[in-house]
């Protein structure tokens, strides 16, 4: 844990906590950097000559790859020893969070607030069942149970294990996908300074500050479902002294007013969601954009290849991301169109970045992708 930037809302592991977290950052790493780049190989000189010796044809879609990878005992190893790093990460920084939840509770609901930030939430908003239905990537309870009231629990173990996952590539805040979005916007619209921005499904809001920082003249609002993520949040960011606006609400229907931002975006939020909500979001952020005003949200890549696909989906199929097969085939740009934006307006675009520090999960070409709309 030694990549995170320290602050009062972080969890204190012991001497074995740390070892415990350090052995499970450095076998991700190793399966990643080693144990991935097999499954390219395999591939190549057993899966795809032996499919078109059997069909004619090579594999034509993610499923016909799937079909014949998980008979393969190389890509089986992998798959149960990713699947075995992922339970090993949550269970490394729950114990260190369940011993310190009280004081941390109870810290995050005294502090005297030290910016104009605020924190707003919504008992009454019912968690939507894509959050409720399954563990999304595991992490038990998902994003938004509360074991005892006033519950912060869940965001520092997000915030503790997200560092784990990426092996500290997101930064010592985890703020690498926020600095990485708002690098873009500022290439792209040198001269544009939102007045008011909205970050969906904030979640920390890890990715919400570097826009607060990038913009201190401008109000910023994060929204997120899960109450103690957004806890923990506004605490951290009171922490850091970064001004923003939390609250509780539904990315599928705000209570923000028509017309009312120049700026909404999000960070992989869209892929945890579903079908009819993706939509609902997207009519959503045409809804409370000015005219002229932007939606900017970066997903993660879902592969270039038959082969990429299928790894990619490895987190549909055994990570309890279960919307991403859907992801994989949707088409972004028509959906916005669909909700409302003009097809001149609307760019689905890969975004590569070549970063020493970002870790290469699945593929040696790292990309992301970003769906811009203007209304
Ligand atoms: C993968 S996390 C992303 C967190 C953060 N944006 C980041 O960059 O790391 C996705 C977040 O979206 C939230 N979320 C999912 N569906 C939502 C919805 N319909 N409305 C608001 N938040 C939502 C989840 O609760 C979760 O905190």
């Amino acid at each position: 844990m030694s990549k995170l930037e320290l602050h009062t809302m972080l969890a204190e592991s012991t001497h074995d906590e740390r070892e415990r977290q350090l052995f499970v950052t450095q076998l991700r790493g190793h399966l990643a950097s080693r144990v991935v780049p097999g499954n390219y190989a395999v591939y190549e000189r057993r899966i795809e000559p032996s499919f078109r010796r059997r069909h004619g044809r090579s594999p034509q879609h993610f499923n016909d790859v799937r079909a014949a990878m998980e008979q393969d005992g190389y890509y089986q190893f992998w798959s149960a020893m990713q699947r075995c790093s992922q339970e090993l990460m949550w269970e490394s920084v729950i114990d260190p969070v369940e011993r310190a939840a009280s004081t941390l509770n109870r810290k995050a609901k005294s502090a005297k607030p030290k910016t104009k930030g605020s924190l707003k939430l919504d008992p009454s908003l019912v968690v939507p069942r894509y959050h409720t239905a399954v563990d999304i990537h595991l992490q038990p309870g998902g994003y938004h149970s509360e074991f005892i009231e006033d519950d912060v629990s869940a965001g520092v173990i997000y915030d503790m294990a997200l560092n784990i996952y990426s092996n500290g590539s997101m930064g010592p805040r985890n703020e690498y996908l926020g600095e990485l979005l708002v690098g873009f916007f500022c290439e792209q619209y040198p001269d544009r300074q939102p007045r008011k921005i909205l970050d969906m499904g904030c979640a920390i809001g890890n990715s919400t500050l570097p826009w607060a920082k990038a913009f201190p003249r401008s109000r910023v609002e994060a929204i997120d479902v899960a109450a103690p993520q957004l806890r923990y949040a506004h605490a951290r960011a009171e922490a850091w002294d970064i001004p923003v606006h939390f609250s509780q609400q539904n990315a599928e229907c705000t209570h923000f007013e028509d017309s009312s931002f120049d700026l909404v975006i999000s960070h992989i939020m869209l892929h945890e969601t579903s079908k009819s909500a993706l939509n609902h979001i997207l009519r959503e952020c045409h809804r409370i954009l000015r005219p002229g005003g932007l939606m900017l949200h970066l997903e993660v890549p879902r592969g270039r290849t038959v082969l990429e696909q299928f790894l990619y989906n490895w987190e549909s199929w055994n990570n309890n991301e279960t919307f991403g097969q859907f992801m994989t085939e949707a088409r972004l740009a028509d959906l916005a169109c669909k909700a409302g934006f003009s097809s001149e307006a609307v760019e689905c675009l890969d975004y590569s970045v070549r970063r020493e520090k970002e870790q290469q999960l699945y593929s040696a070409d790292s990309y992301w992708k970003i769906l811009l709309a203007q209304k």
